[in-house]
């Protein structure tokens, strides 16, 4: 039987769900039964073989992924788990700034300890952001676009099928 994978993503504005469907796509072309969700349609973790968290980058921490894995701890450290950050940071990365970004994707998953984690490059539309966010992207200097690199995406799950124990 296909092993069944969940992945569970948190997003803002969107571009973070596409990722996950991105990989839940290419995780099924290769064999498994993989389905995108996001986190907070999940009530349960249990029947799945292996779960894909990911969470985009809000002010240098990945959005809600600390308390789903509190919530799911038990049944997450008894399968594999992969996770992935979308953020910005990856486009124009300064001094160290990627670091502290995995080292924040890490320290969220605690104690878990992932099969493969990664950043991806996201997606920011100032169209359509409240003023706050809009604030924020101009005092940070933060990038705009879609730097979407679904090449990078797609050749990070076909890695991630073996490690899923598939
Ligand atoms: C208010 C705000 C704060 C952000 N903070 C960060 C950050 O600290 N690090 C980072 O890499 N990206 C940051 N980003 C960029 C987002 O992570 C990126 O746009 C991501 O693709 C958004 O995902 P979503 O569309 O799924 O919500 C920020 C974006 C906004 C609007």
């Amino acid at each position: 039987m296909a092993a069944r994978i969940l992945v569970a993503y948190t997003t803002k504005y969107g571009s973070t769900a596409g990722v996950a469907d991105a990989i839940a796509r290419e995780l099924a072309a290769a064999g498994l039964e993989a389905r995108a969700v996001e986190q907070k349609e999940v009530t349960s973790i249990e029947g799945y073989d292996g779960v894909v968290l990911g969470a985009p980058i809000y002010m240098g921490k990945p959005l809600d992924l600390a308390p789903f894995v509190a919530r799911h701890a038990a049944a997450l450290s008894r399968m594999p788990v992969g996770a992935f950050a979308v953020g910005l940071t990856p486009v124009n990365p300064k001094a160290g700034q990627l670091e502290q970004v995995r080292a924040a994707l890490s320290s969220a998953l605690a104690p878990l300890e992932p099969v493969a984690a990664t950043v991806f490059a996201g997606a920011l539309d100032t169209s359509k952001m409240g003023l706050a966010d809009r604030t924020v992207v101009r005092l940070i200097g933060s990038p705009t676009g879609d730097h979407r690199d679904w090449e990078a995406i797609a050749s990070w799950a076909r890695e991630l099928v073996p490690l899923l124990g598939a």
